[in-house]
């Protein structure tokens, strides 16, 4: 999926369309250009197709029946910093890149037919509100929502090589968009989102269905390279916020000597991404607002935590445990974004704007080794 560069994800596309045809009679459409208005229109599944790569696992109609720790709901919200879900397997102990087509919602606010994050598990928390998107950075116990513990996870996005998503059918809600009026009991769907999970970090992306850019904002095709280059933010393990912020740059495009650049990830059959030719800019933030952990997921204490809990312990930045993630990392690429958090601490080479905002040192360097959809 979005290792390819642009071209070879259209080219590889076309061939699993092709495949995708055999196997059904039928062409697939891409997840991304269906539309459901929430609640009517939410069907039972929307990809009920058996393509190469299977039926979807789970469903979108969810409900008072499907609300349990073993929900299949496909079907998630990013609304605010104590509103959202992740996507996580079904099933104990999986990684990211195993069941990228098959993640399930796990939520913070109860009463949509999702499973619900496990209290205590969520350890730190940065909600950003920009003029194009929401982005929602955190830190958590990551073996509490079926993953296994070292792994260093990957990118869920509703694109995939076979354009079915991943997860297949996943869908996306919020009420958190300007052209919803703040009427939170609205919800638009969001065509273009990304979810890194892994690492004990995640980060999510969804962009205003309204805005120009969007699939610019929230683009999939950078999975290599993280939280710290696709939702560069100032996330701190222990710290529950909620910010207004500037757009950032595209993910992939920055600007050196003077020159606006595009990043292109090289293919997986290269090897490990050893280094990057810069660090992404994290854009200036204001009005920040903290809370405490325990009055934002009240709905959680309902589903026991086997963690420590919540807020009372502020750790070690987060360029630390970009370090630490990386030397346990093994797998194939990992270490990029801890030199990246460094470097954008010391001001080499593109620090000039990085320096020029405040928490630096909270940059998420999480890389995600796993590669996507063979
Ligand atoms: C509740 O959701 C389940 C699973 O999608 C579905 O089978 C059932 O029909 C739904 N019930 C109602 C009343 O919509
Ligand atoms: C999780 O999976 C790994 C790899 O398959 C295995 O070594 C480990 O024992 C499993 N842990 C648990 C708690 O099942
Ligand atoms: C909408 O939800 C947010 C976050 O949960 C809350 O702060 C806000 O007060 C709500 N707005 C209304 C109008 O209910
Ligand atoms: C975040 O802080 C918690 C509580 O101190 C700690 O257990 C966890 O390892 C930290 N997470 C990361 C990714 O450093």
């Amino acid at each position: 999926m979005a290792r390819y560069t642009l071209s070879t994800l259209l080219a590889v596309a076309a061939v699993s369309s092709v495949l995708a045809q055999d196997s059904t009679s039928t062409s697939i459409e891409p997840l991304a250009s269906k539309h459901f208005t929430y609640p009517d229109q939410i069907p039972y599944q929307v990809d009920p197709a058996n393509g190469v790569r299977g039926p979807q696992q789970g469903y979108n109609l969810c409900n008072s029946t499907t609300e349990n720790q073993q929900s299949m709901c496909q079907t998630a919200f990013v609304n605010h910093i104590d509103d959202f879900c992740l996507w996580a397997p079904p099933t104990p102990n999986q990684t990211i890149g195993d069941t990228e087509g098959e993640e399930v919602a796990w939520c913070t606010k109860a009463g949509r037919g999702t499973r619900l994050i496990p209290a205590g598990a969520l350890q730190g928390v940065q909600y950003l509100k920009t003029p194009d998107y929401i982005q929602i950075v955190g830190f958590i116990d990551q073996s509490q929502i079926n993953m296994a513990p070292d792994d260093f996870g990957g990118e869920l996005d509703p694109h995939g090589a076979d354009l079915r998503g991943n997860p297949l059918g996943g869908l996306m809600y919020s009420n958190a968009f300007p052209s919803n009026n703040g009427n939170n009991g609205s919800y638009q769907q969001v065509i273009e989102w990304h979810n890194f999970m892994g690492g004990n970090a995640f980060c999510m992306k969804v962009c205003d269905p309204a805005g120009a850019h969007a699939a610019d904002y929230c683009q999939h095709i950078f999975d290599r390279i993280g939280c710290s280059y696709n939702d560069p933010n100032t996330a701190q393990n222990g710290t529950f916020e909620v910010c207004d912020s500037d757009d950032a740059d595209y993910p992939g495009v920055y600007t050196s000597n003077g020159q606006v650049m595009t990043y292109t990830q090289p293919p997986e059959s290269l090897g490990a991404i050893t280094t990057m030719p810069y660090t992404a800019r994290v854009a200036s933030s204001s009005n920040c607002v903290t809370y405490e952990s325990s009055a934002l997921y009240t709905d959680l204490a309902a589903v026991a935590g086997t963690g420590s809990a919540s807020s009372s312990a502020p750790t070690g930045s987060v360029t630390g445990t970009a370090k630490s993630a990386s030397a346990t990392g093994g797998k194939s690429s990992a270490s990029r974004s801890g030199s990246a958090a460094s470097a954008s601490s010391t001001g080499s080479s593109s620090g000039a704007e990085a320096l020029g905002i405040s928490a630096v040192s909270g940059i998420i360097g999480v890389t995600f080794a796993m590669m996507f959809l063979s």
